[in-house]
């Protein structure tokens, strides 16, 4: 049985499949071509993706019959026509909670960034422009007491919530539904106008594309940071770059609508914007136990169990 695999991974995770006895064919390169995709699935068994591959009827028809799933390599399956699937009676796996640690961890790491105008004083620093301390040089805005919105408070909004209490911020947050958790629910609009800092931790879905658009950016504090380290189109960009040209203090963006953010895009020219290329899970570790995590659910798949982490 063949076995796609978009991308190389980390760790040791690719050898367990080849000593199942697949055959594992393995895209090297940064980038892959759609044309590449469909021709390299073609008599697939099992499929392993990385966000960047859309799956969608077409590559799934492809693979052919034979395709039984596709372990993504990510905890979002947005990339993955869930309904096609569904019909053609494949299933869909992911890699919940080994990596909610390392994607809070970078949503703090950029709220910290843009708070405290750390890429602007590196930048200041590299390009020379240091001459002398001064008592208003590159202020930012104090954390504590702040209040930090988060907006869906699974796993990683959970952890986000855990590390900013130790940096003295006050939480609230808005879900499906109400958690017992010991922060204040408040309905979506109402979060918008008390955070000081909004934080994205929710799925892309049909219901949350451009959850926050023109409308929901400027109703936003005035001098408020949005943070998102979960999909790009949950953001209108176009309107997103609008409010950082004096309505929001900053946004810090792991990921962006489009994506990649092009060389030359408006965003890349506003210093209060902090953009790192989809690097949330990019632990060490954690990339390599996503990998083993991809690897145990096409496994069980395929030998005709149940997949531990199922989406469909
Ligand atoms: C995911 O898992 O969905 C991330 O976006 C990539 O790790």
């Amino acid at each position: 049985m063949k076995v796609f695999v978009t991308r190389t991974l980390p760790g040791e995770a690719l050898h367990r499949l080849r000593t199942a006895g697949l055959t594992v064919e393995v895209h090297e390169g940064l980038f892959l071509p759609r044309e590449a995709l469909l021709r390299k699935v073609e008599g697939a068994s099992g499929l392993i993706p990385t966000v960047e591959d859309r799956i969608d009827a077409e590559v799934m028809d492809r693979a052919g019959p034979g395709l039984k799933v596709i372990a993504c390599y990510s905890v979002g399956v947005d990339h993955v026509d869930l309904e096609a699937a569904r019909e053609r009676g494949i299933r869909v796996t992911h890699t919940p909670n080994v990596l909610t640690q390392a994607t809070a961890d970078l949503t703090l790491a950029l709220l910290l960034a843009v708070a405290r105008r750390v890429v602007e004083g590196v930048d200041y620093a590299r390009e020379g422009r240091w001459q002398a301390w001064h008592p208003e040089l590159l202020l930012g805005l104090d954390l504590e007491g702040l209040t930090l919105g988060i907006v869906g408070m699974g796993r990683i909004g959970q952890a986000v919530a855990k590390r900013a209490e130790a940096f003295g911020l006050r939480i609230a947050y808005t879900s499906q539904r109400e958690k017992p958790l010991p922060y204040p629910f408040l309905p979506l609009e109402e979060l918008i106008l008390e955070a000081d800092i909004l934080s994205l931790h929710t799925p892309l879905t049909p219901e949350t594309h451009r959850l926050m658009d023109r409308k929901r950016l400027f109703a936003m504090k005035k001098g408020a940071i949005l943070l998102n380290t979960a999909r790009g189109a949950l953001v209108d960009t176009e309107a997103l770059v609008e409010a950082l040209k004096g309505h929001l203090f900053g946004a810090g963006l792991d990921v962006t609508d489009p994506e990649p953010l092009p060389p030359g895009h408006p965003l890349y020219a506003l210093p209060n914007a902090v953009v790192t290329p989809h690097i949330g899970s990019a632990g060490k570790r954690t990339r390599a136990r996503m990998a083993e995590v991809a690897v145990e659910n096409l496994l069980a798949v395929l030998e005709g169990k149940e997949p531990p982490n199922p989406v469909v």
